[in-house]
């Protein structure tokens, strides 16, 4: 995940000590895609402390080689599938980043969920320079029918 998040050319990295521990804590929100046995894709997520029901995904790539294959769709079907829980999907998404912003919109069309967007986290709030504003995604409704 460190790797993928390293090269992805968009994301914040942690540290890979982060990343482990993620792994090991919150591996049930947590999917790896592997293809011929590399790791290729991953979507990093946890239910809140405060609201159980919301899944938050704090991030989520595929390998540059291996984008526009639904990979990353395919990594949150699966998540949402395996957390019949979950009525609400959290994540936020900087305006510049397009790919992100259809991926998850395209999840909440496919899943008849709401789609609501809110400011969260402003320029200002991030102490390192040049961090974009990141817009709260709230998608809701979702395991509605089941
Ligand atoms: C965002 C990202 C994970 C998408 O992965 P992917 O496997 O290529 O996406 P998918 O093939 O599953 O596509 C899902 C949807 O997003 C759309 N999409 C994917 N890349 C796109 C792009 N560059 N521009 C516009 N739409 C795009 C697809 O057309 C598809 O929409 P549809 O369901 O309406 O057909 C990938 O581009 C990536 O790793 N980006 C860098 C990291 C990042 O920005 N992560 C998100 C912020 S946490």
């Amino acid at each position: 995940m460190w790797r993928i998040a390293r090269d992805s050319g968009t994301l914040d990295l942690n540290t890979s000590y982060a990343y482990l521990l993620m792994a090991r804590d919150f591996a049930a929100t947590t999917r790896l895609a592997v293809r011929e046995g590399e790791a290729v894709g991953f979507v990093l997520g946890y239910l809140r402390p405060s609201a159980p029901q919301t899944l938050f995904i704090w991030q989520i790539a595929v390998d540059e080689s291996q984008r526009g294959q639904r990979l990353a769709a395919r990594l949150l079907d699966a998540l949402l599938a395996d957390l019949p829980q979950v009525a609400t999907l959290e994540t936020t998404i900087t305006a510049d980043n397009a790919a992100s912003q259809r991926l998850f919109a395209s999840f909440a069309e496919r899943h008849g969920a709401e789609h609501a967007i809110e400011s969260l986290f402003a320029e200002a709030h991030f102490p390192d320079p040049g961090h974009g504003a990141e817009l709260l995604h709230v998608i809701s409704g979702l395991h509605a029918g089941t």
